[in-house]
């Protein structure tokens, strides 16, 4: 990434680079903490049945289509959608669907980094034992006391939003490939342990029947539409972060592949994340539907009684944390990428100057959970009104574009020239879903949602 002022664009050093950069990107506080904490707000298997279907109907065809608008443009995704369109004979208009995703990548950070300050405060709290033999009152009390000490949350946004801005000046490749290579294995191997212990409570059959049965009774409009909503977030799709990272593939590597490697092992640690925490939902008689403080409040209490909990705690976090940090960075690098190739800023300025931005927007979720706390719009706080603005419209509308985009706009011969599968069937598959189903799904749930708003 660091010779883009050379106009040459840089390349991932191999396929697995790619695939290890954009899992980092797509694994990250959305598969761990959003996901179970919905899952549980939203009753558990059928939400759960709608979240998968919309993976593979709606995320894994985008996926595919982002990649290749990426590649194919080769800048950042505003330039990439003017480019493109203009390959096309379409309206360089496109352009602003580029802008969309940069406005909608720093208002997710904005909130993102804050829920990674809590990740980051909790190693501390394992590291000193805070959870030893904590019983599940103590471990809420712990979490609510967090949440409402303001300056706590100020003090842990502006660390993660600091080390993020210090890796992105450095540029994505150096250091990051490096560290997702072994820390995402980790985690998963952390993952399974916590399921192992997960299946030793007497309430592993609950929390796996909470998460697969099927209760249809319990699906509304707005569940479907954060099902929805939650494909694209974890997916990392519908804002050009995958089209920045595909922005760097190299030309001979399979984007169908690639995007189905990245889309299985997202939903895996999303599952398994669920399949740890519910049994401990339920053995220590908490509600599923307690919202962003599941993991936090459920975790701990496995932590605090397993042999070697402290090392696990700590691990745990230690790891989540840099989860998140690998999502942090492609949520900001295709405004990064933007000001540096199109406004001639340097890197340095310009990542001062959007993290700057993006800490300040920051507080209002900081706030939301204490001192402005009975602030709130349409019964949203300032936290819930930016996810849901973000991860439920505007991440939904991108990829819907985006979908038009490479189904309609783009001609055949050079999403097939692009995409390169050779096999005929495979491609009609993908370019069907891209032109009808996916563009269909996304714009039926919006209007089923506005209809009953
Ligand atoms: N996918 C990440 C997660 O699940 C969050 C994320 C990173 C993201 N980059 C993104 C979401 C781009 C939407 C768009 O935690």
């Amino acid at each position: 990434m660091a010779d883009i002022k050379n106009k040459r664009h840089s390349e991932w050093s191999s396929r697995f680079a790619f695939i290890l950069a954009a899992t980092g990107s797509a694994v990250g506080l959305g598969n761990i903490w959003k996901f179970p904490y919905i899952t549980g707000e939203n009753g558990g298997g059928a939400f759960v049945i709608v979240y998968l279907l919309c993976v593979v109907v709606i995320g894994i065809p985008i996926m595919m289509a982002e990649t290749m608008i990426g590649r194919r443009g080769r800048q950042n995704p505003v330039n990439a959608m003017k480019t493109l369109a203009q390959e096309a004979g379409a309206d360089s208009r496109w352009r602003y669907l580029g802008w969309l995703g940069v406005a909608a990548g720093v208002i997710i950070l904005s909130y993102y980094s804050v829920i990674a300050g809590w990740a980051m405060a909790y190693v501390l709290k394992s590291i000193s034992g805070t959870f030893i033999d904590g019983s599940a009152q103590q471990i809420g009390g712990f979490f609510d006391a967090f949440v409402k000490d303001s300056g706590a949350q100020v003090f842990w946004h502006t660390s993660f939003m600091v080390i993020t801005m210090l890796v992105v000046v450095r540029g994505v490749r150096e250091g990051l490939e490096k560290a997702v290579r072994f820390l995402m294995p980790s985690l998963f191997i952390l993952l399974i342990l916590l399921v192992g212990y997960a299946m030793n409570t007497d309430a592993y059959d609950q929390g796996l029947s909470f998460m697969f049965d099927p209760d249809f009774s319990k699906i509304t409009g707005s569940s479907i539409l954060t099902a929805m909503g939650h494909a694209f977030f974890t997916l990392s799709l519908g804002m050009g972060a995958i089209m920045v990272y595909g922005s760097y593939l190299p030309k001979d590597v399979s984007i169908s592949q690639t995007a189905f490697m990245v889309a299985g092992a997202d939903t895996l640690v999303a599952l398994l994340a669920g399949i740890a925490i519910f049994p401990l939902v339920f053995a220590n008689g908490l509600e599923p539907s307690t919202g962003p403080g599941l993991i936090f409040q459920t975790l701990p209490i496995a932590f605090g009684q397993m042999t070697g909990g402290v090392i696990f705690g700590t691990l745990f976090f230690v790891l989540l944390f840099f989860a998140a940090l690998s999502s942090s960075i492609s949520l900001i690098e295709p405004a990064v990428a933007w000001m540096v190739e199109n406004k001639g800023y340097s890197r340095v300025k310009t990542c001062v100057f959007l993290g700057a931005g993006v800490w300040f927007l920051g507080l209002g979720t900081v706030f939301s959970f204490n001192e402005w706390a009975d602030f709130t719009f349409l019964g949203k706080n300032i936290f819930e009104c930016l996810d849901f603005l973000t991860a439920n419209i505007m991440l939904p509308a991108g990829g819907l574009l985006i979908a038009v985009f490479s189904g309609w706009v783009m001609t055949r011969t050079q999403s097939r020239d692009e995409l390169q599968l050779n096999n005929k069937g495979l491609y009609y598959c993908w370019f069907i879903l891209v032109r009808y189903v996916s563009p269909a799904a996304v714009f039926l749930v919006f209007i089923h949602v506005l209809g009953i708003l």
